[in-house]
């Protein structure tokens, strides 16, 4: 089937590029990261004051280190086993190697008041999957919020659907690129919804030198509400029975 051979490439190329990403990020060589969408998401959950924050696909951490710094409690999951041990290794926090499909079937048995994405949701069934359980990652009145490529910056036309991935602007040292899964806007809010969650808001940062979004952000939360009792009852720091 196409769209699992894709999947299955999204890990592949992460698996194969893990050390030239980590050094891409710790150069700081992507320029629209420096420039903006680094300190949006820094911003964009630091706004909600939240205690404890799940960042999905941490990748080597930078995102979980900066929320540790600012006094919250983070956990770090991602799919590749270098990057998780680079992330460890850099400040000691609670890291772990975790796919998507792996959290979708619950194998995170944490909440957190934020659910942080940042450029890290790239498929289709994986990205669906893991939506679908992240009323069971959210605490009571917690947010999801996702940080990715802007729909205006992608290549046309403007339809859901499998793309290329490219390394262009992480600098050298990278092989096999992944491909992604576009989505129109309007394609985004419906994967919330049918995962049971309520876009609140969006923001879309600008570049300064192209005057152009650098990214989008959405902030959702669960439709359960307040309501849900066995989801009060749960916090990061404690684990499912
Ligand atoms: C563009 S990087 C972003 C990393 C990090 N969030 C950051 O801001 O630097 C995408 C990350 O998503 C992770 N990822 C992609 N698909 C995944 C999956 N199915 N399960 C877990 N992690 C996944 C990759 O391993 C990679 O670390």
């Amino acid at each position: 089937m196409q769209a699992s051979a894709d999947e299955a490439l999204i890990l592949d190329a992460w698996q194969a590029n893990a050390q030239a990403w980590e050094q891409a990020v710790r150069e700081g060589r992507i320029e629209s990261r420096k420039l903006v969408t680094d300190q949006a998401i820094v911003d964009a959950v630091l706004a909600h004051t939240p205690r404890t924050v799940i960042d999905v696909g941490c990748g080597e951490g930078w995102l979980a280190r900066a929320l540790a710094a600012a006094g919250v409690k983070v956990i770090g999951v991602d799919v590749v086993p270098a990057l998780i041990e680079s992330a460890s290794s850099k400040s000691g926090g609670d890291f772990r190697v975790l796919s998507y499909e792996d959290m979708a079937t619950g194998a995170l048995a944490e909440r957190a008041d934020v659910v942080v994405c940042n450029f890290s949701l790239l498929g289709r069934e994986s990205v669906d999957g893991l939506l679908a359980a992240m009323p069971e990652l959210l605490e009571p009145n917690g947010t999801l919020i996702i940080q990715t490529l802007h729909p205006l910056l992608a290549a046309e036309p403007y339809v859901d659907g499998w793309r290329e991935g490219s390394w262009v602007g992480c600098g050298t040292g990278f092989s096999q690129a992944a491909p992604w899964y576009f989505r129109t806007l309007g394609s985004w809010v419906s994967a919330l919804e049918r995962a049971g969650l309520s876009l609140r808001c969006i923001k879309e940062p600008i570049h300064p030198h192209t005057g152009r979004p650098a990214s989008v952000i959405f902030m959702a939360g669960s439709n359960q509400g307040n309501g849900d009792e066995q989801a009060s009852r749960r916090s990061i720091s404690r684990h499912r029975t």
